[in-house]
């Protein structure tokens, strides 16, 4: 039974009250954050309100909540008011707005470019407002908290679940007593973030995968996933920039759909999840082509809501067309509603540690942060939607363009105060050097300085190698490189062996220490080598 606790008002001192209502938009079973994520919150300073019955439906009970330390609130009316920051899965209703308290914070999915009139009502509250769908995606530290990204991929995975629920068939092909069945063949259209969980899903159940989306840099990924990618055959880049695609050209569209049509003949699956953000959904399965696959075969339109990649597409429902089952389900996210809610409480909450690096329970709305700038869509009452454009991003791909920036910035007078800083504090690393190398030129005994010159080539010529490896693979280096180190072996060998005519004999227990140290080396040789083996053998597939 759940006891209401009455939020009463604070002050100064105490930390802020992060407040969690029911979701109210039909048919939404996520919360917007779960009992893991409170003990979190609350170890970071916070306090934690969470209205009763809010994640139920994503099997978080009220008792999970408050063994977790957060309080129960019965009524979404002083949930509201007493939060400070009150954290959301949708946009609020009107009727949210109103029962919330004024120049408090929000934050969650508001689509700010779709929901002009929200936008006014939240900055008339004096709000603060940090909409989760406007983060920059293409900022590599923004990646924790990009919830755009963790909820596509549920739902990728969900289209794939759908799919085989209405397919008659395995998945996987198998040979039994009983007769031979083949592999199902699943066509994924669009390789984004929920298309690539779709790839990942149906190649993981066995089936034949394969893949098309107008930007060519995605085929890589496509493979890397166990898909084969095909080509549209007609020459056009299909960036649109910031990891997002372009509308393509008539000749392209043509030639796109010549590729389908085929597919679509041949498969028994399609999933399509093309889309360019702020347009229709690109109209990619025509009537035709349902009309042409084989009977039992299903078509799952991800985009159904944005009007549907599929020409029958009936947007949240499954239908059946010409034999084909189309599925068109809008809630593919809250279909698989613990798993979501639980990636989204951590991507708010990873959000929330940038907001509150002092870990005292307070937030600080720090617009000098691209991330934080990017999400903060109302800043105590003001509208600061749309940002400023991004700057370069600091991924390999954009190098050459954050390069070019540079003078820009400097033309402008504002650049960051720390880069000319690391421009000096690297020349002034240079100059001591310089003069310790001098220093050890003009001092040191001439035997020395050959084995030094040496020491330091070895330096350069290591960090030029280790730096020009990808990250991903440091740790097989590290284990290759403590094989390799294993050289030792060598002197200890010398150490064991006869002596040569003339030459004394080890002692007896220099011997015994070398036939330790071969024992040990070898421990380190083999096993670094097999632990490197394992470690590539991961990144294969
Ligand atoms: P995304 O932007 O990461 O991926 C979309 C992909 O489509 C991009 O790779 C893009 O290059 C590609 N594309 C665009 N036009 C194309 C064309 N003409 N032909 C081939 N490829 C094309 O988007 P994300 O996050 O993967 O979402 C995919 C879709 O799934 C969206 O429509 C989204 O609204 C929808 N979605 C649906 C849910 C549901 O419950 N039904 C839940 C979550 C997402």
């Amino acid at each position: 039974m759940s006891t209401s606790v009455p939020i009463e008002s604070k002050t100064a001192t105490q930390p802020l009250l992060i407040g969690v209502p029911k979701e109210t938009a039909a048919g939404e079973k996520r919360v917007a954050t779960v009992p893991e994520v409170v003990e979190k919150l609350i170890k970071l300073g916070f306090s934690v309100a969470v209205q009763s019955g809010a994640g139920d439906a994503a099997n978080c009970d009220d008792d999970s909540y408050r063994a977790a330390g957060a309080r129960i609130v019965d009524s979404a009316a002083d949930l509201w008011a007493g939060a400070d920051i009150v954290f959301k899965v949708r946009p609020p209703s009107a009727e949210e707005v109103g029962l919330m308290r004024e120049g408090g914070t929000l934050i969650g999915f508001v689509w700010p470019a779709q929901n002009p009139e929200l936008m006014q009502q939240l900055a008339a509250k004096k709000a603060t407002v940090l909409a989760i769908d406007s983060l920059p995606r293409t900022l590599s530290r923004a990646q924790k908290m990009d919830a755009l990204t963790s909820q596509a991929g549920v739902a990728g995975y969900r289209a794939v679940i759908e799919a085989a629920n209405a397919f008659g068939r395995f998945f996987n092909g198998q040979i039994t007593a009983a007769g031979k069945v083949p592999p199902a063949k699943v066509f994924i259209a669009g390789a984004g973030v929920a298309g690539l969980a779709a790839i990942g899903t149906a190649v993981g159940l066995g089936a034949i995968v394969r893949a098309n989306d107008t930007r060519a840099e995605v085929a890589d990924q496509v493979v890397s996933l166990g898909g084969e990618f095909v080509k549209v055959d007609y020459e056009e880049e299909g960036s649109g920039g910031g990891g997002y695609a372009k509308v393509m050209s008539e000749g392209f569209q043509a030639a796109q759909r010549a590729m389908y049509a085929q597919q679509a003949r041949e498969v028994d699956i399609i999933i399509t999840t093309a889309l360019i953000p702020g347009k229709p959904a690109p109209r990619l399965i025509t009537a035709e082509m349902v009309k042409s696959m084989k009977p039992g075969s299903v078509i799952v339109d991800m985009a159904a809501e944005q009007g549907g990649n599929c020409e029958l597409t009936e947007p949240g429902q499954a239908v059946v067309r010409h034999g084909v089952t189309i599925v068109g389900y809008t809630d593919l996210v809250s279909r698989l509603a613990k798993q979501s809610s639980t990636l989204y409480a951590t991507n708010l909450f990873r959000l929330t540690e940038e907001l509150c690096k002092s870990k005292d329970g307070t937030i600080d709305v720090a617009m000098d942060d691209d991330a934080i700038r990017g999400l903060t869509v109302i800043k105590e009452g003001s509208i600061t939607w749309p940002p400023p454009p991004p700057k370069p991003a600091a991924t390999p791909v954009a190098k050459p363009a954050a390069a070019a920036a540079a003078p820009a910035k400097k033309a402008h007078g504002h650049g960051a105060p720390s880069e000319p800083m690391a421009g000096r504090t690297l020349a002034i690393m240079f100059a001591v050097a310089a003069v310790c190398f001098w220093f050890v030129g003009a001092y040191a005994p001439a035997a020395f300085l050959g084995h030094f010159t040496v020491f330091v080539l070895a330096c350069f010529v290591g960090y030029m190698v280790v730096w020009n490896v990808t990250p991903a693979l440091h740790t097989p280096l590290m284990s290759v490189t403590n094989a390799i180190s294993s050289i030792i072996a060598i002197g200890a060998l010398v150490q064991i062996a006869p002596p040569l005519a003339g030459g004394a004999a080890p002692g007896s227990w220099i011997r015994w220490m070398a036939v330790v140290a071969i024992a040990l080396t070898a421990v380190n040789m083999f096993g670094g080598f097999a632990v490197t083996q394992r470690m590539l053998s991961m990144f294969r597939k």
